[in-house]
């Protein structure tokens, strides 16, 4: 089974193809970074425009470097939300018209979803695992159990976690995007120097906070007489600890319930943008050995936004008899647990209606 994704939700404009056997034939990512950075931020409009200027060409070089003709596809799968809706209709009617033009079935497909089953791209992970999803847009503790089959644990009650670095990384005149930046200022500086808050360490549930975080180290900004450059990496180094705190004491509480509910504590996936972070990452394994499991963590290109992961949760999918007719809607707001399983999808009996 041969899949074409197609990814514009956000500020990347991606397209691949992937195969059942967990071969990625081709995996193009465009990043809009230097349209958006002289706003310091995604500007819908902007990302919008610039997923129209580039998709097509891009979706002919994917099917290029696969080496493979239209026909030779066996499914085309398209985000359809969530994220902003500029971009979504680009992707999602490209996907349609490829799919109708070629007699193809097709995947509107959830792009939380789509981080959720990477880690069996790329480590072919077994149902279930449990899931922390930390990205720009979205954060939170998810059990996999099947295609379709999740349950929110918990998940940020305001800022996602990338928005947290972002807008911190913005305080300390890091410049944009602000998360990689900020891991680079924190390699030189001292964690320990500036106690900023750890909200939600230790609660029962599962759920994250990290606005108030941003606000501390706004805070401290304020106290300090001039910000010099040892002062930016202490308070950055400072802010991915208390981070790593908060996300490690968080990951062990879900933990413990998946091992509750499921006989086993894991295995721990971590996916998006921030699992780019490696003190993050170091964190979250210890946690993981520490209850005898393991931590998966994809390949960085894989964990930002991607259009394998699309692709690959169209094979999921279409192998388990899901179809979307052309009337799948772009949906801004789709979380994981309103995603039905596979087996219910809406047919492609729609296509010839
Ligand atoms: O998943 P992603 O590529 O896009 C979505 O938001 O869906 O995630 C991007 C986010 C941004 O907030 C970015 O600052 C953050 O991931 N990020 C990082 C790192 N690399 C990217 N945050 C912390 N440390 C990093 N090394
Ligand atoms: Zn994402």
């Amino acid at each position: 089974m041969r899949v074409l994704g197609i990814e514009t939700s956000c500020d990347e404009t991606a397209a691949a193809v992937v195969d059942g056997e967990r071969r990625l034939l081709s995996a193009l990512v465009l990043s809009q970074l230097d349209e958006h950075r002289p706003f310091g931020g995604v500007v819908p409009e902007v990302a919008a425009r610039a997923h129209l200027d580039h998709l097509d060409s891009l979706v002919a070089r994917a099917m290029d470097e696969a080496g493979i003709g239209f026909d030779e596809l066996d499914g085309v799968a398209a985000t359809a939300g969530p994220g902003l809706i500029g971009g979504l209709f680009v992707g999602l009617m490209t996907g349609k018209a490829i799919a109708s033009a070629r007699g193809l079935p097709l995947v509107a497909a959830n792009h939380l979803e789509a981080h959720a089953l990477t880690a069996r791209l790329t480590d072919g992970l077994r149902f279930p695992y449990l899931l922390l999803l930390v990205s720009g847009g979205h954060c939170q503790l998810v059990a996999i159990s099947g295609v379709g089959d999740y349950t929110i644990y918990g998940a940020a009650a305001d800022d996602a976690v990338g928005e947290a670095f972002d807008k911190t990384a913005k305080l300390l005149g890091l410049g944009y995007p602000g998360g990689p930046a900020l891991e680079r200022a924190a390699a030189d500086g001292d964690p320990g120097r500036f106690a900023l808050p750890r909200p939600m360490l230790g609660r029962a549930d599962c759920r994250m906070s990290f606005s108030g975080l941003k606000t501390a180290v706004r805070q401290t900004i304020e106290r300090q007489d001039a910000l010099d450059d040892q002062t930016v990496c202490d308070l950055a180094a400072s802010f991915q600890a208390a981070v790593a705190d908060v996300l490690a004491d968080r990951c062990a509480r879900a933990l413990d319930r998946f091992a509750r509910e499921h006989g086993a504590p894991g295995p721990l996936v971590v996916a998006g943008g921030v699992a780019a972070n490696a003190a993050l990452r170091a964190r979250l394994e210890r946690v993981a050995a520490e209850r005898e499991t393991r931590l998966t963590a994809p390949p960085l290109a894989l964990c930002s936004d991607n259009a394998a992961m699309i692709a690959w949760t169209g094979v999921e999918r279409l192998r388990l008899g899901h179809r979307d007719g052309p009337g799948a809607r772009a949906r801004p707001r789709w979380p994981l647990d309103e995603l039905a399983p596979a087996e219910t999808g809406e047919g492609d009996a729609a296509w010839s209606a």
